[in-house]
């Protein structure tokens, strides 16, 4: 059976049991008892509470659906049949074409080298109808035409990727991802006239990811920091209506476009107001790792987490447990290391750290600790958590509101795929 995200009323969800952490991660505990770890679980009613106010501050744009954060084939299918979701923002072509087996509308958010997935892409009327793969520059429509010449192959549905970092002219610099060239509205025109201009390809989407503002936590240090970034977040933002307006406008002259995509979880208040977006993209939110915690205008349930071991005990008020090194990719520092959630106030041994098979735990409720305990965490990122498990225990409450496993949900590492 799928699973289901409708919450249909469900007391739990209303309840957001999240928010009285002792029995919360007690009821986690207690239904994963007898499963041996690294166990990882996702809470189905933390999910729903999360996909229902994602689709609410998106108000009334399609959500697509940004796989990379999830990575869990049956998440992504059971968000598709919820309204507010359409589509999924794949992040390399092979999976965009594994997932295209159930899918119909799959856009590649990053451009690809890769001959072979181009070469089945080319010729394989279902996926070229149903994936689209992402450009910035006639470099990438040139490797297309290399792999299969356009009057040999099916036609390619092509997105042009803005760039939408900020060029402050002040300290801060450029702020933002350095990915597409296109900056200018002009420069984003000139490669759509050569995708229009080309026989082979259609253009058929605008993206433009703002990770300056959705990937930016503004509650997350100090007064003064979270106010450089306030800053930063609305003059991006401001700068960000005009010209990506502008771009729009330009690129809508010369071709029929199905979507504009922009934004991520962190920035969806802020990107639907943006008349030329027609879709956000959004993923992280549905598992929210915890870096998600440091956003001052949503506050997402921990709805995904993992349970290690207590094997050792070198001190008595150290617990060592198997496992943890589990560290989050981005600028490498404290806050891309598992959080040790539960019981409270576990820390990690700074000359230590999280380990790659070990990793010791300090403080007071370490004492209680014994071998074979559990101890849970939250991962800093959310999709990234998939790639050490096969498999998430799907705890769901039941009439009695009691939380059990009711599913387990393979990973796409479960499936015996790893894409990046
Ligand atoms: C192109 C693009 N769009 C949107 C997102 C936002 O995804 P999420 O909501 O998972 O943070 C990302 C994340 O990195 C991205 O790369």
């Amino acid at each position: 059976m799928p699973i289901s995200l409708e919450n249909g009323g469900r007391a739990s969800v209303a309840r957001a049991p999240w928010r009285d952490p002792a029995a919360h991660w007690k009821s986690i505990a207690d239904a994963t008892a007898s499963v041996d770890a690294p166990v990882a679980v996702l809470h189905a009613d933390a999910v729903r509470f999360n996909a229902h106010d994602i689709v609410r501050r998106a108000s009334g744009k399609p959500v697509r659906i940004a796989s990379k954060s999830l990575r869990v084939r049956s998440v992504i299918e059971a968000l598709l049949e919820l309204d507010g979701f359409a589509g999924v923002l794949a992040y390399t072509l092979p999976e965009a074409l594994w997932l295209s087996e159930t899918i119909d509308d799959v856009v590649v958010g990053y451009p690809t080298a890769d001959r072979g997935a181009l070469e089945r892409l080319a010729t394989s009327p279902r996926g070229a109808a149903r994936v689209t793969v992402m450009i910035d520059s006639v470099e990438h429509l040139d490797l297309i035409d290399s792999v299969r010449a356009p009057a040999e192959r099916e036609t390619i549905r092509v997105c042009l990727e803005l760039d939408a970092s900020w060029r402050s002219r002040g300290p801060l610099g450029t702020v933002g991802v350095h990915r597409s060239p296109l900056h200018e509205p002009h420069e984003l025109e000139t490669v759509a006239r050569a995708v229009v201009d080309r026989p082979g390809f259609s253009l058929v989407g605008i993206m433009s990811y703002e990770a300056q503002i959705a990937g930016v936590a503004d509650r997350a240090g100090r007064r003064a920091y979270n106010a450089t970034v306030a800053f930063m977040q609305n003059r991006s933002m401001a700068e960000l209506l005009d010209r990506r307006g502008a771009a729009v406008e330009r690129v809508r002259r010369i071709a029929d476009l199905e979507f504009v995509n922009g934004g991520g979880t962190g920035s969806l208040e802020r990107t639907t107001q943006d008349p030329s977006i027609t879709e956000v993209a959004a993923g992280s939110g549905v598992f929210a790792g915890h870096l998600f915690d440091g956003y001052g205008h949503f506050a997402p349930a921990p709805a995904a987490a993992f349970g290690l071991t207590v094997v050792r005990r070198p001190e008595a008020d150290v617990a060592t447990v198997l496992g943890g090194g589990f560290v989050a990719s981005g600028p490498p520092g404290p806050d891309r290391l598992p959080s040790p959630v539960w019981p409270a106030g576990l820390e990690y041994i700074p000359r230590e750290s999280a380990g790659e098979v070990q990793t010791p735990l300090r403080g007071g409720a370490a004492r209680s600790l014994r071998i074979g305990d559990r101890v849970w965490f939250r991962h800093t990122k959310s999709g990234e958590l998939s790639e050490r498990v096969d498999r998430f225990h799907w705890l769901d409450a039941a009439e009695d509101g009691i939380v059990r496993v009711t599913d387990d949900l393979p990973t796409y590492r479960g499936e015996g795929r790893s894409f990046v």
